[in-house]
């Protein structure tokens, strides 16, 4: 498998890529958070095929983060993926709107929004009177995008290798749900799970008491396993429910489900079980290990950690007060391995090749090499291609000794 991060802009960059050369598209654009724009001006530029261009520095002053990428951005993104080809994007929470509407106008088809839930945001915007302008952070938003295509998934499947999920690959085990701690209460003693058409079952067709093999289907939720997002979720108990099962509408005396949601149909069977309803993938932010990794000959520079769900004005929110904050990575938004190791595979054939044209530091380089795909980059600010060539072929050589004996997770400090 190749690694490559170009430089230059991502747009240019891409118009020169063959048409329908990646698998899959994983990014962190620009979140776009400085002044307020008008709406109604962006999308008459956007509407009219043009570009919008806004004036004003982004988070932290940085000049590439004033705005989010426009529809011509994400057209030359539609191009070069395959058909059925999944994006995933992160968003700011202020700017997700404006970031998917381009993402919708060049074409894709959106799919979901996956949140990252996190417990370390702080709140800004003052805090007089009882009084303030902002909430406290605590998540971040992902889009899951897809390249239309013709027939069925199975045919584009067949042609293309792209158009569903890799849902096995990524099913939540209860050591990636940190605080989950589930127990299956319906196994009998020494039976196994099999998989029939494309169904785990128990092997005797009956409930049994052990442990759960293949794990959860995957939620459109992640957090970071904090205290805090942990205590937000109630303990609750499941029963199973087999596949074709018809779900009632309402779960609970006086709830009220709306939309497709209501008396759908289980696709396949679900698992009795009891804990923490935080049963999601488990990952914390970028550890420094993991921001470092693969940077010893950089020096370590003092440096303002921040957070970037909703930051205000372009402003630094700091949450590094007391904590030792000299990193070798001077990128501002580093997104963890584990989180991006998950996304890509979710969203990847085996073996195919992640675009991502947004680069940064590259950290969703990193997490291609480690899941054994291929990584095309593109960064425009130079300062960060190095740092982001060094962390990618750092964690080449650990994909290698990985390869070689398989490691236990949470090496850097998160699941896997
Ligand atoms: C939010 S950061 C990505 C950080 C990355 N997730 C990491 O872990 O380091 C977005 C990056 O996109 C780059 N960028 C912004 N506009 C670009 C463009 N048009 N073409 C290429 N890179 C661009 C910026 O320089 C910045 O490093």
């Amino acid at each position: 498998m190749t690694a490559r991060v170009l430089h230059g802009d991502c747009r240019v960059l891409m118009a020169a890529m063959e048409e329908a050369s990646v698998d899959s598209i994983c990014t962190d654009p620009p979140y776009g958070l400085s002044s307020e724009p008008d709406c109604a001006e962006v999308l008459t530029h956007w509407l009219a095929g043009d570009d919008y261009e806004h004036t004003g520095n982004g988070f932290m002053g940085n000049s590439w983060d004033s705005f989010v990428p426009g529809p011509a951005t994400w057209k030359e993104a539609y191009r070069v993926l395959k058909p059925g080809g999944f994006l995933l994007a992160f968003f700011g929470t202020r700017t997700y709107d404006l970031g998917v509407i381009a993402i919708r106008l060049a074409g894709f088809e959106v799919r979901d929004m996956v949140h990252w839930l996190y417990g370390s945001g702080f709140p800004k915007g003052g805090n007089r009177d009882g009084k303030g302008t902002c909430l406290k952070p605590a998540h971040e938003p992902i889009v899951l995008a897809r390249k239309p295509f013709k027939g069925s998934v199975a045919k584009n499947e067949a042609k293309h290798r792209t158009g569903a999920l890799n849902i096995d690959a990524c099913r939540i085990h209860a050591d990636d749900a940190q605080g989950g701690a589930y127990t299956v209460k319906r196994l009998k003693p020494g039976a196994t799970l099999e998989k029939t058409g494309g169904n785990w079952r128990p092997d005797d067709g009956v409930a049994y008491h052990g442990e759960m093999k293949p794990g959860r289907w995957p939620a459109n939720v992640v957090h970071d396993g904090s205290e805090e997002v942990l205590e937000g979720f109630p303990h609750t108990t499941s029963g199973l429910m087999k596949a074709g099962t018809r779900r009632a509408a309402q779960d609970h005396p006086g709830s009220v489900c709306f939309g497709t949601f209501g008396g759908d149909e289980a696709a396949s069977d679900t698992y009795a079980d009891s804990g923490s309803a935080a049963r999601f993938f488990y990952c914390a932010k970028a550890s420094k290990v993991d921001r470092d990794e693969g940077l010893d000959q950089f020096a370590p520079q003092q440096f303002v950690q921040f957070q970037t769900g909703n930051g205000e004005s372009g402003a630094a929110s700091s949450l590094s007060e007391g904590r030792d904050t000299q990193y070798r990575n001077i990128h501002p938004t580093v997104k963890p391995e584990a989180l991006m190791r998950w996304l890509v595979r979710l969203i990847t054939p085996p073996g195919g090749l992640v675009l991502d044209p947004f680069t940064g530091s590259g950290s969703t380089g990193k997490a291609a090499v480690l899941e054994g795909l291929g990584f095309l980059g593109c960064e425009m600010t130079e300062e960060y291609l190095p740092i982001a060539r060094s962390r990618i072929t750092a964690a080449e050589a650990r994909a290698e000794i990985e390869r070689a004996a398989p490691m236990q997770p949470g090496l850097f400090g998160e699941a896997a």
